[in-house]
């Protein structure tokens, strides 16, 4: 069953992708995220699944469609816990930059769970198979650093580290500098640089840093369907945030969570993307319609596959 829903959720994060396309480089970030999250929403509703978003666009108060708790798909069909990102990079799209992408990560409730993870900071390491297990995010960098070069079998200077461009992460980058590694900074979407650390091909070696939690739980989801390991701390910034945090989950907030505290059982992954990045092509709109690239994966198989779709817009009539 959860072969051909993870067939489907694509259906529907291509959805998003085409809308928010239309608003590459548009400089609107909000009518982006808004045109992604309407189209997938439609696009839900004819999955046979009993969906609940555990991961969207906010409580209900604050956000009309895909909001914490709500119900989407047929009805009928398994139980499922969504996170959904509409929109990853927001400013990426509206400013015409790489790696905006439309995002979902799922688990059939039967054999997992989804942290309801508050939209509130995460400190996130991540990094690929080979480095799983041996590297602490309790530690200094500095130690990780040592680690991931004998896990890797390269030098320290020949690590990559990709990293939030924030001013939060001065005294990381400077360490992480001062160690001989090398620092990739990017201006957002630490989902993408997560996939990409656990990705050998694309020259990223781990992900270090403070990105949004939700963001956390989509990453963990790639990371189960591809092997690679993650740890995450919560980064509150008062003490509200961490006893909101506190009523959410059970035990203590301050705790360090692995991948599975993130994403347990059967998890499904699928992003599509919007501009262009190293993942994947942005969309791209053709005289007929439009085509797209993206990539579904399920943690139970480990099957990785990479989607070429040509969609056909119907004529106006
Ligand atoms: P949006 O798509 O909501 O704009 O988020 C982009 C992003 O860069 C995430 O990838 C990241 O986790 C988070 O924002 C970091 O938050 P901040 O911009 O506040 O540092």
């Amino acid at each position: 069953m959860d072969r051909n829903l993870a067939l489907e959720l694509v259906r529907v994060t291509e959805a998003g992708a085409l809308a928010s396309a239309l608003w590459v480089g548009k400089g609107d970030r909000k009518a982006a995220d808004q045109a992604a999250t309407d189209a997938m929403r439609r696009a839900f509703d004819s999955l046979p699944m009993n969906g609940t978003i555990v991961i969207g666009e906010g409580e209900r108060d604050e956000a009309p469609m895909l909001y914490i708790g709500e119900k989407v798909g047929s009805g009928d069909g398994p139980d499922v816990s969504i996170a959904v990102d509409p929109l990853e990079g927001t400013n990426l799209c509206a400013n015409g930059t790489p790696n905006a992408i439309s995002v979902i990560g799922a688990t059939i409730n039967e054999q997992g769970k989804l942290m309801h993870a508050p939209d509130i900071y995460m400190d996130k390491l991540v990094v690929g198979p080979d480095a799983a297990g041996a590297v602490d995010i309790t530690l200094p960098p500095k130690v990780n650093l040592k680690v991931l070069s004998k896990c890797l079998g390269k030098d320290v200077n020949e690590l990559t580290i990709g990293i939030l461009e924030r001013e939060r992460h001065q005294e990381l980058i400077d360490e992480i500098r001062q160690c001989g590694a090398r620092v990739m900074l990017v201006p957002d979407g630490d989902l993408s640089i997560a996939i990409a650390a656990i990705d050998e091909s694309s020259g990223v070696d781990a992900l270090m840093g403070i990105g949004g939690a939700p963001e956390g739980v989509i990453s963990a989801c790639a990371v189960r369907c591809m092997g690679g390991d993650m740890q995450a701390r919560f980064h509150f910034r008062n003490e509200d945030e961490r006893e909101r945090t506190r009523k959410m989950l059970d035990g203590d907030p301050d705790r360090v969570f692995g991948v599975n505290d993130l994403a347990a059982g059967n998890v499904l992954f699928c992003a599509t993307g919007v501009t262009d990045g190293p993942l994947m092509k942005g969309v791209k709109f053709t005289r007929d319609g439009a085509t797209s690239e993206s990539m579904v994966m399920r943690s139970r198989s480990g099957t990785i596959r990479r989607i070429q779709t040509h969609h056909r817009f119907p004529p106006e009539s």
